[in-house]
């Protein structure tokens, strides 16, 4: 059964340990970060992207397929089902298809406008019982977004948090995808003023991917309890499929059939996912 994101991240931020959002594209993608969650006892939160939604031809897609594979699976571990960077008709979308997490992109929007718009939706999920994720300060690079690491205002995080949100997604200087060899890394001076006046809130660290280990670890001693992967898993499922057919494997016997073609990539999810959740300190931490 999916799961709100609320306790396992409220159990986080008590822990200092931080819990994985890791995004899907597909079945594959899926059933690797499942069997890796559930492997390691850690809870897990599978992202999904309006894009990535699309791609699986609908959200009501997404939601039976990961339903029916955690049961197929015996799946224990407490997993919610999380929409990415929502628009508002998305998050309504997701409500109704069944997600038991959505997140609010609201930066766009004047901090007045987005305040009333998250607000709409606190409501809609209470009733619900499901967890809402708003973002205060843009974090460049998803679907199309470019930005460059921005940081948000401290006091704007305040006002959002205080509306009752579940997480929260501040800019503390990260960007999606890959990091720019120039990049000046995380602004901790940021992160600390926003922890300081939004309490226990647990903070959301976007775009995971290629951040230093030293960097993650300061991050969570801050209040961070949700870091966003996605990029690296898809950078090893790459990698790892290229090295399949350079080797010509797809050419020896029946190596060519999708089961045996998307299997290395397949695994090299699951070795991504272990090592990000050992390094997140989510790693037994299910019950
Ligand atoms: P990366 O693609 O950089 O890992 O970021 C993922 C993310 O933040 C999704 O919201």
């Amino acid at each position: 059964m999916l799961v709100s994101a609320k306790e396992m991240l409220d159990k986080a931020v008590a822990g200092h340990y931080a819990v994985g959002q890791f995004n899907i594209n597909n079945l594959e993608w899926t059933k690797s970060i499942l069997l890796t969650a559930e492997e390691l006892k850690s809870p897990v939160i599978l992202g999904v992207s309006e894009g990535a939604g699309k791609y699986m031809t609908g959200f009501k897609t997404v939601a039976a397929m990961v339903k029916a594979m955690m049961e197929e699976l015996n799946i224990t571990v407490p997993v919610a089902l999380h929409l990415d960077h929502g628009t508002y008709e998305g998050c309504k979308k997701c409500i109704d298809a069944g997600f038991s997490s959505i997140m609010f992109d609201g930066s766009k929007y004047p901090i007045e406008e987005n305040v009333a718009k998250t607000k709409e939706l606190i409501a809609i999920c209470r009733e619900k019982g499901m967890s809402i994720e708003a973002e205060v300060g843009s974090i460049g690079g998803e679907d199309g977004v470019i930005g460059k690491g921005e940081c948000a205002d401290p006091n704007e995080c305040k006002m959002i948090a205080d509306l009752g949100v579940d997480m929260l997604a501040a800019g503390i200087g990260n960007i999606h995808g890959k990091y720019p060899a120039n990049w000046e890394g995380l602004s901790f001076e940021t992160l600390d003023a926003i922890q300081k006046l939004t309490g226990d809130m647990p903070l959301v660290l976007h775009g995971g991917t290629g951040i230093p280990e030293d960097m993650i670890k300061k991050a969570i001693s801050l209040g961070v309890a949700k870091i966003n992967v996605n990029t690296e898993c898809q950078l090893s499922f790459a990698d790892a499929t290229r090295k399949y057919i350079e080797a010509g494997k797809d050419l020896e016997g029946k190596g060519y059939d999708p089961r045996k073609l998307l299997k290395p990539g397949a695994e090299a999810i699951q070795a991504t996912v272990k090592e990000k959740m050992e390094l997140f300190g989510s790693v037994g931490k299910a019950e």
